[in-house]
């Protein structure tokens, strides 16, 4: 069972040009856990630095990060982070590619642990083929299963599904759920797709543009199984959009609803 994630006062920087460049300022937020909170934010604003730390592939500069009470002090097999290219290795067949962060299972179990993530994603029949063979969404559906084969407690999903097309983008959505229905992980997903945020989301936070701050956080109070079609999507769409084209003073924007 994992835990929740507790993120207090995170600051972060980056030396570009001898120059400091602040990139998170201050964010709090808590994730519980088997929660599902979507990120969204304009491009620069820090959400990849942000699920990156979190990761423990990049260190805050000041802040506390806990997840199951623990400090994060650096990658674990607890997280498990899916990308927006799928970064399979072209060499290795996909049950290999699956079966690569598996060096802490007897090597017996590997394969038969590979199947069963990449049956979960609707992948059986493919073990044997290489990346090159697939579509965009068979690697992402791949990618996800590679991530999923060490049973982390939380995902963290930067703009997975940014370079699919809509059609496989939805398919890829409705296959999130069901997997999260089975593996109740913390899922924590960037994107700047607003229909995806409301359809997946417990909660959606708004970023503000860098340095990235925590704009506002919306409870996303919809059935489980979404319609997007409906006025109660198309209204929690128009709220986040109208978070996200806010202007004005960043200080007296903070707030939660
Ligand atoms: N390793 C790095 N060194 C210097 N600057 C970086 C580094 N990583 C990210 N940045 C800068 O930090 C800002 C936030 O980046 P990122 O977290 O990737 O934003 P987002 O994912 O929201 O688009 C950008 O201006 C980016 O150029
Ligand atoms: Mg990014």
């Amino acid at each position: 069972m994992g835990g929740e994630l507790e993120i207090k006062g995170l600051y972060k920087s980056f030396m570009v040009n001898s120059q400091k460049l602040s990139v998170l300022e201050g964010i709090d937020l808590t994730v519980g856990d088997g929660e599902f909170v979507v990120i969204v934010g304009r491009s620069g604003c820090g959400k990849s630095t942000l699920l990156k730390i979190i990761a423990g592939l990049e260190m805050p500069e000041s802040g506390t990060l806990r997840l199951a009470g623990k400090p994060i002090s650096g990658p674990g097999f607890d997280r498990g982070m899916i990308f927006q290219e799928h970064r399979l290795m072209p060499w290795l067949t996909i049950e290999r590619n699956v079966a690569l962060g598996l060096g802490r299972v007897k090597k017996k179990d590997r394969a038969r642990i590979a199947r069963k993530y990449l049956s979960m994603v609707q992948l059986e029949g493919f073990e044997n083929a290489y990346p090159s063979q697939l579509s965009g969404g068979m690697s992402q559906r791949a990618a996800i299963a590679r991530a999923l084969a060490t049973e982390p407690d939380t995902l963290l999903l930067d703009e997975p599904f940014g370079a699919l097309d809509a059609l496989t983008k939805i398919e890829m959505q409705d296959e999130l759920l069901r997997i999260r229905a089975n593996q109740k992980s913390m899922m924590l997903m960037v994107t700047h797709d607003v229909d995806e945020a409301v359809f997946l989301a417990d909660r959606i936070v708004v970023m503000s543009s860098r340095p990235g701050r925590v704009r506002a956080i919306v409870n996303i109070e919809l059935p489980e199984v979404r319609d997007r079609g409906s006025a109660d999507f198309a209204w929690y769409k128009k709220k986040i959009f109208d978070y996200f084209f806010e202007h004005g003073s960043e200080e007296s924007t903070d707030f939660t609803i």
